[in-house]
């Protein structure tokens, strides 16, 4: 009988698209001893999961409940073979990207505080933070008290599936769409990431949703960010080492642009640490793919893997295939 170990602290009647061939172990991070299992999924935690490997035996297949597994292959070596959760995560992470987009042009963490100061004339302060990000120091009449996001230029880099889901959710807003990928498609166009260089200086919107790999490493780096309008938005939805962070915190502070960041290089981000306090910045702390639904979708793409591999079906989402 297939072993198939997952987190001890799910629920039970989120195993219930498992196929009833198997049998499900329940693995915690706090375990001692070994167990024998074939397939593995992992605590979404990487630090829990990390304490669980030692413990487990015999593991052929891991399953992991995220898209990001970039922690994973360093962990249980190359004799595994790895597959992700691609696309449980694209209606959270698309959702929080609206979100980040919208609050930013809204001056939602502006407003908050001014709500928390109860002062409702401090809204013209806005009017001082538009002048300042946009550099139209212009008298303009009646004040800008928000922007709007329809009719922008927004890039989305990394065009995979939660990028796409990005574009179905910014339909609405009627942007100019600007896609890039390390694969040149047309149809809709996709361009080559060697084309960054000339397709930030036309965006007022930049979205990072790619994975973190060696080649994404400070993939945004000073001089790209150097390239960014004034005032442009940089939202990075992937992974904090895609972005050189000591880059982003000089040109926050300069004034040059604005961020929305879900994810910092490092995890987590330290109390002392300079992003904190940076000017026109949201800062979540990697929260995007958390949401009610998310587990139930990962466990059922984990569900289907575990059929396809009892069938003897190629599996759908490999990230690693074992050597
Ligand atoms: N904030 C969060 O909580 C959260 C939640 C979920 C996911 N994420 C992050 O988002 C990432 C993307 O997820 P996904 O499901 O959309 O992955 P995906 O379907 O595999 O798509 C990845 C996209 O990135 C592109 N890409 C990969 N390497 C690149 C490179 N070196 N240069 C340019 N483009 C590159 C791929 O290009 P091709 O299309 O040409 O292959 C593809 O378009 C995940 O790996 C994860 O790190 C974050």
């Amino acid at each position: 009988m297939l072993r198939v170990g997952y987190p001890a602290v799910l629920l039970p009647e989120m195993l219930a698209d498992f196929p009833a061939e198997v049998e499900m172990i329940p693995i915690s991070e706090k375990m001692e001893g070994e167990v024998e299992i074939d397939v593995w999924i992992p605590d979404p935690y990487s630090t829990r999961a990390s304490r669980a490997w030692p413990h487990l035996r015999g593991v052929k297949l891991v399953l992991s409940m995220m898209a990001g597994t970039e922690w994973i292959p360093p962990l249980v070596g190359p004799h595994v073979t790895i597959c992700n959760a691609r696309g449980a995560h694209n209606v959270s992470t698309a959702e929080w990207t609206l979100a980040a987009i919208l609050a930013s042009l809204k001056y939602f963490p502006l407003y908050f505080d001014i709500q928390r100061s109860a002062k409702w004339t401090r809204r013209f302060e806005a009017s001082a933070h538009y002048a300042a990000i946009s550099g139209d120091s212009r008298p303009i009449y009646p004040p800008v008290l928000q922007e709007e996001l329809t009719g922008k230029t927004v890039l989305i880099v990394g065009y995979g599936s939660i990028g796409k889901e990005i574009e179905r959710m910014l339909a609405p807003f009627r942007v100019e769409l600007l896609r890039v990928a390390r694969t040149v498609r047309s149809e809709p166009r996709v361009h080559s990431i060697t084309e960054l260089d000339s397709l930030l200086p036309l965006a007022q919107v930049v979205i990072l949703i790619v994975p973190s790999t060696l080649e994404t490493r400070h993939l945004i780096n000073a001089s790209r960010l150097g390239f960014m309008r004034q005032g442009a938005l940089l939202v990075n939805a992937a992974r904090g080492p895609v972005v050189d962070t000591d880059a982003l915190v000089a040109a926050l502070q300069s004034g040059r642009i604005r961020a929305a960041v879900d994810v910092t290089d490092p995890e987590p981000l330290p109390a002392e640490h300079p992003l904190w306090s940076c000017p026109n910045l949201l800062i979540t702390p990697h929260i995007g793919g958390s949401t009610p639904q998310f587990a139930p979708r990962s466990l059922a793409i984990a569900a289907d893997e575990v059929r396809r591999y009892m069938c003897g079906e190629p599996l759908h989402n490999v990230v690693q295939a074992a050597i």
